[in-house]
């Protein structure tokens, strides 16, 4: 775990005011993510579908709108959910954020004031990034 500093509270509360937008009328469980790239925030909440397995995450909702902000690196995301415990993204949204920068700042807080500091690259260890498309694999079969 990585210590907290400020600005990882600084973007925990644009976290924590997506989470009020965050539509999961099955789960009940409403998350907020904020992600910080290029010097602008990019919020996202989770948006569920009664085809319950159309729904999207918070995380990956801000990640497009910072890709439709112009953005390529990430430098930091907040996330907030419902839990005590600071939320963990999951697995999905880890290898989605990967693309974006595998050593990226990951602040999670939950309905406590407990807050959790890790990067990427704890969270999800040799994530399958662009660096191995690009490498001239040929062999046989
Ligand atoms: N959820 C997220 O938005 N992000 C995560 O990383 C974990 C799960 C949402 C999806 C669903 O709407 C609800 O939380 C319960 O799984």
């Amino acid at each position: 775990m990585t210590q907290t500093q400020q600005t990882d509270l600084a973007l925990l509360a644009f976290a924590r005011e997506a989470q009020e937008k965050a539509y999961a009328p099955y789960s009940q469980f409403r998350v907020g993510a904020a992600i910080f790239a290029g010097g602008e925030i990019y919020q996202g909440c989770n948006v569920e579908n009664a085809a319950y397995g159309s729904t999207v995450c918070a995380e990956r909702g801000a990640a497009m709108r910072a890709v439709m902000g112009g953005q390529r690196f990430f430098d930091a995301i907040a996330i907030v959910g419902d839990s005590d415990a600071p939320t963990v993204p999951c697995g999905a949204c880890r290898q989605f954020l990967a693309e974006f920068n595998p050593e990226m700042r990951v602040v999670m807080g939950g309905a406590t004031d407990a807050v959790m500091v890790m990067t990427l690259e704890e969270l999800l260890p040799e994530a399958f990034v662009r660096g191995y498309l690009d490498q001239d694999v040929s062999r046989d079969g």
